[in-house]
């Protein structure tokens, strides 16, 4: 296998204006915690970009009384009409600061610059474009009359798509009427900054949003904060079963957005060039730091050899280096510890008898790497078939008829995706619907639209975000 030379095309930093510590975003400006501070560094040379805050208890208590604050003076007696209106004006600041937020949200998390800028930051847009429009349409949106919102929102987000889930969780809170405390991920704190000083350019009423810094302590003050009334939060499930616990018993209202075991079921009339795309974006796209990641490919068994024949050339031709550099397929794992994580199950994989097989690259000195990697004579038993990786390993199992595809597809503690490829309208709609998980791609993976509902089903969480049931999360007695 040769490989095509390309001349590094690196896009340029220039854009950013960083500074070299950043406060917490409370009640409209910047403020130093009372808090430690820590570095965030970029993934894929382990090079420091700002120093931190790491919000306290009492900054948090801070936060959701700046938050309570602008619900009861500001934005619960603002019409949805002018709440619309600073969402719209953050849409467009968004399109306006796109490539110094692609720029920032690659370095910062290690993501290739053609996702960040053709992906995240679009869709951000898109997002606060599409609550916009609702802001002032709650009435007609089929919720029930007069829906209400809840008060002050706490919300925690992880790091592998750090800028669009803060418009994920933001966009639909703000549109419904609540105010906002976000923790972002420890890993990937910088975008949400430079959104900060987004909503000061959208002169957005003090407090409505308020950023708060740190890692799991600084989530877990947020979390048993007494005066919250929604917790909305995308991680692990460990951590995600730790808050359920938290808020039992509390009347604080509690969406989980949680990890998952994708099936990618590739049938036999499946157009397979275009499956290969499919599989190689399901679970190669933001180096598989995907929680809907088709992990686990489900083939046909008797185009199994063709297919992974296949797929070992396209991966061959991918390009794994610089997130900054606009020829990038695959960019930095997002930090040590996960790629240790990464490690320790390919490594497990490998002594449970599966066949693994890496993509041939070169690996660069610093940073946190890791190959697109494949693994085959997989069983149903193994744990890189039931465990999330979170990362560039794909998972291959064989079936052969269209109902074992569905029972291996199902037998999973998670059920938040799934992929079908076949030529066949009616196999898609038949196994489609046997499938127990939240969003089914057909003939396309990994494709997202701030219209379309986003959940899972099992130990992938509950509650929807997106649409019009992303709504109903941030409404008082609204149902569906
Ligand atoms: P994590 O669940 O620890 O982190 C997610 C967010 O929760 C971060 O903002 C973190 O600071 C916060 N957090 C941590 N402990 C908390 C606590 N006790 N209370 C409140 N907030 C807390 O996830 P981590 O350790 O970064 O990743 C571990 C695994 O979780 C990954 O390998 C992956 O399998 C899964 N994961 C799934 C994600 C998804 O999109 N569903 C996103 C990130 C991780
Ligand atoms: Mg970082």
């Amino acid at each position: 296998m040769t490989f095509l030379e390309y001349a590094p095309a690196p896009e340029s930093r220039s854009v950013l204006h960083l500074r070299e510590s950043y406060g917490l975003f409370i009640d409209g400006d910047f403020r130093a915690g009372s808090g430690d501070t820590f570095a965030t560094i970029s993934p894929a040379d382990e090079s420091h970009i700002a120093t931190i805050a790491s919000a306290s208890e009492a900054d948090v208590d801070t936060a959701v009384a700046a938050a309570r604050r602008a619900y009861d003076k500001t934005w619960s007696r603002m019409s949805g009409r002018d709440r619309g209106k600073y969402l719209f004006r953050i849409a467009r600041l968004v399109q306006e600061r796109a490539r110094e937020l692609a720029v920032a949200e690659s370095l910062d998390n290690g993501k290739p610059i053609k996702e960040s800028r053709d992906v995240d930051v679009p869709l951000v847009a898109a997002w606060f474009f599409y609550y916009a429009g609702w802001a002032d349409k709650l009435d007609h949106a089929g919720l029930g009359a007069d829906p209400k919102s809840l008060g002050v929102a706490a919300q925690i987000i992880p790091w592998n798509f750090p800028l669009l889930m803060l418009a994920w969780k933001i966009a639909p809170a703000l549109a419904a009427g609540n105010t906002v405390v976000i923790k972002p991920a420890e890993t990937t704190p910088l975008s949400a900054l430079i959104f900060a000083e987004i909503l000061q350019q959208a002169d957005l009423p003090p407090g409505v949003v308020n950023i708060v810094t740190g890692a799991g302590a600084t989530g877990a003050a947020l979390v048993r904060h007494p005066d919250v009334n929604k917790i909305a939060f995308t991680g692990s499930t460990g951590v995600g079963r730790e808050i359920a616990k938290a808020v039992a018993g509390t009347d604080k209202k509690l969406t989980l957005e949680l990890g998952g075991k994708a099936a990618n079921i590739v049938f036999d009339d499946a157009p397979l060039d275009q499956a290969i795309e499919g599989i190689v974006n399901g679970i190669f796209f933001n180096q598989g730091h995907v929680c809907c990641a088709g992990s686990r490919l489900l083939v046909q068994e008797s185009i199994h050899d063709d297919v992974v024949d296949r797929l070992k050339t396209r991966l061959s031709t991918l390009r794994l280096g610089d997130p900054l550099d606009k020829n990038t397929d695959i960019g930095a794992i997002n930090s040590r510890e996960q790629l240790d994580r990464i490690r320790e199950l390919s490594a497990i994989g490998e002594a449970e008898g599966a066949e693994r097989w890496s993509a041939p690259c070169v690996i660069p000195d610093n940073g946190f790497w890791f190959a697109p990697t494949i693994f085959t004579n997989v069983q149903a038993s193994h744990r890189i078939a039931r465990d999330e990786i979170f990362g560039p390993v794909l998972s291959v199992l064989t079936f052969r008829t269209p109902a074992e595809a569905i029972e291996k597809a199902n037998n999973t503690p998670y059920g938040l995706s799934a992929g079908i490829w076949s030529d066949k309208g009616s196999r898609i709609l038949a196994v489609a619907d046997r499938l127990r998980a939240g969003v089914i791609w057909a003939n396309t993976f990994n494709r997202f639209d701030p219209a379309s509902p986003f959940g899972g089903y099992k130990e992938s969480g509950y509650g929807r975000e997106g649409g019009r049931h992303g709504l109903l999360a941030y409404l008082k007695g609204a149902s569906a």
